[in-house]
Formats: structure tokens, sequence, C-alpha cells
């Protein structure tokens, strides 16, 4: 599923889910495996900017994993090089428009992107 598309009710009551963790927002979502980060996030209406639609085209949906970051998917060549250009940029990285859950528990703080 790309970009910032959401999941309907009827994928999410199909699918595993797992506990995602915004650390800075104090707040902890059931996000389904499969899913991004950033589709988690806006299901649950919390807001991460995402200035090209969840398409690997900026670095504003910039998120750093506390923990987890071996239930993410793994980081591809686009996502490297946007990344790249991310204010903030950290060895934990990752843009939550490129990493799907494939499990859980994850905690993340969102990265300031200005
Ligand atoms: S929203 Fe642009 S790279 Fe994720």
């Amino acid at each position: 599923m790309p970009g910032d598309e959401i999941l309907s009710p009827e994928e999410v009551a199909e699918r595993e889910k797992l506990p995602l963790t915004f650390v800075d927002l104090d707040r902890t979502v059931e996000a389904c495996v499969g899913e991004s980060v950033l589709q988690a996030a806006l299901r649950h209406g919390i807001h991460i900017e995402h200035a090209c639609g969840g398409f690997c085209a900026c670095s504003t949906c910039h998120v750093i994993v506390e923990e987890g970051m071996a239930a993410l998917s793994d980081k591809q060549d686009d996502e490297e090089d946007r990344l790249d250009t991310a204010v903030g940029l950290t060895l934990r990285s990752r843009l939550s428009c490129q990493c799907e859950l494939r499990g859980g528990p994850v905690k993340l703080r969102i990265g300031p992107h200005r």
C-alpha cells in the first residue's frame, strides 16, 4: 500500500497488531503488520509531516527509532539517499513512509523536519 493511504477498518481487523509508541507524544497506538509507520500514525490522528505524500521524495517524515529497529523493514537505497537530506540525521533515523512494521514493539520519536 503506497504513500499516505491508510488501511480500511476491514484491513485493520484482519491483520496482526503490534504496539507502536511515539515517545515524544507519550502515546502508544495499535499498529498493523505490513503498515508503514506513517500510515499507522495518520490512522490514529498523529501528525507526521509528509510533504511528498509518502513516496520517498522528501525527508519530512523523518523519525528516530529508539527501540525495535529490527522489527522494521530493511532500508532501501532510495531511503538512504533521501535520509542524507534529513534535518537532525542519526544512525537510528528512518523515513516513516518507507519503514513497514514487521513485528513489535517499536518505540520512536518524530524527527525535526525543518
Ligand atoms: S513523506 Fe516524503 S519521504 Fe516520506
